[in-house]
């Protein structure tokens, strides 16, 4: 057991690290974020998701650091993409990117034992008008919860917060999938939901970590799990996007502990 990743924990079973804590989520973000950074120009028409991952994996080798997704539960990759009306969970594969295709990419690091969890959107080609509205409402929606992220707010503010934002735009929040603390290690409580009601769900507190990840659709909010038991589709085929950061609570707010280094967490901006 390694006495720095222990601490404290909640009634509601939520860790409160430690400022020494810190330190390791920004190596591990900074990492992962990084490594989003560099894998844009390899996003273009005609390559191949498989190629991406290997491209992933081989920067998270490079860097001495460990793919926290690569035998996680039976997966074997180092990133999930997810193109156009997948959600989530895409399995890299030898299909090819189209032009006008939208893809999540979402890579988690390991760096001295903390995990750095991000993800955000990539296009190939020429991003069409209903996709870029998306993607616009859906990294906005993410920073509508971070902001709602402070000491003595509840994990069901995050929620509210986006899921108003998104549904004021006539598009929905996924309910299947969520955010999940995380620190020392994957997936902890709580499981953050991009839906709520405002005031309701825990307390948030200085010193948890967490993701927020939502997963917003043009249409419905239903998903459904192909036969490969990993990748979600939307059930009525409408284009999905998420965007996801991994967080800290401070004293007085948050701290993003995966910001794009370059600048280029939007795909249209930088
Ligand atoms: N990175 C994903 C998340 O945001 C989890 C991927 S698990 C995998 O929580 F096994 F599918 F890679
Ligand atoms: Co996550
Ligand atoms: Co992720």
């Amino acid at each position: 057991m390694n006495k720095a990743h222990t601490g404290p924990v909640t009634k509601d079973g939520i860790r409160i690290h430690r400022e020494a804590d810190f330190a390791g989520m920004r190596k591990a973000g900074r990492l992962a974020a990084e490594i989003l950074d560099r894998i844009g120009e390899h996003v273009f028409v005609g390559q191949t998701t498989a190629e991406l991952d290997r491209i992933v994996e081989e920067m998270v080798n490079e860097a001495g650091a460990k793919s926290a997704t690569i035998g996680y539960k039976g997966y074997e990759h180092a990133s999930c993409i997810s193109i156009n009306h997948v959600v989530c969970h895409g399995i890299p594969g030898d299909k090819k990117l189209k032009d006008g295709d939208i893809l999540n990419i979402d890579v988690t690091v390991i760096v001295d034992g903390w995990f750095g969890d991000t993800s955000r959107m990539f296009v190939a080609g020429k991003l069409g008008r209903k996709a870029e509205r998306l993607i616009e409402v859906t990294h906005e929606a993410l920073f509508k919860g971070i902001e709602a992220v402070k000491p003595g707010n509840t994990f069901g503010d995050i929620g509210h917060a986006i899921q108003s934002f998104v549904e004021g735009h006539r598009m929905s929040v996924v309910r299947d999938f969520c955010g999940h603390g995380l620190g020392s290690v994957f997936h902890a409580p709580p499981n953050v939901l991009h839906y709520g009601r405002a005031g309701t769900g825990p307390v948030l507190e200085e010193g948890m970590f967490f993701t927020i990840e939502p997963m917003v659709n043009l249409g419905r909010p239903e998903t459904k799990v192909l036969a490969d038991d990993w990748t979600a589709v939307t059930r009525d085929k409408s284009l999905s996007a998420q965007f996801e950061h991994s967080i800290g609570v401070t004293a007085s707010g948050y701290e993003i502990f995966t910001l794009s280094p370059a600048g280029t967490f939007h795909p249209t901006y930088g």
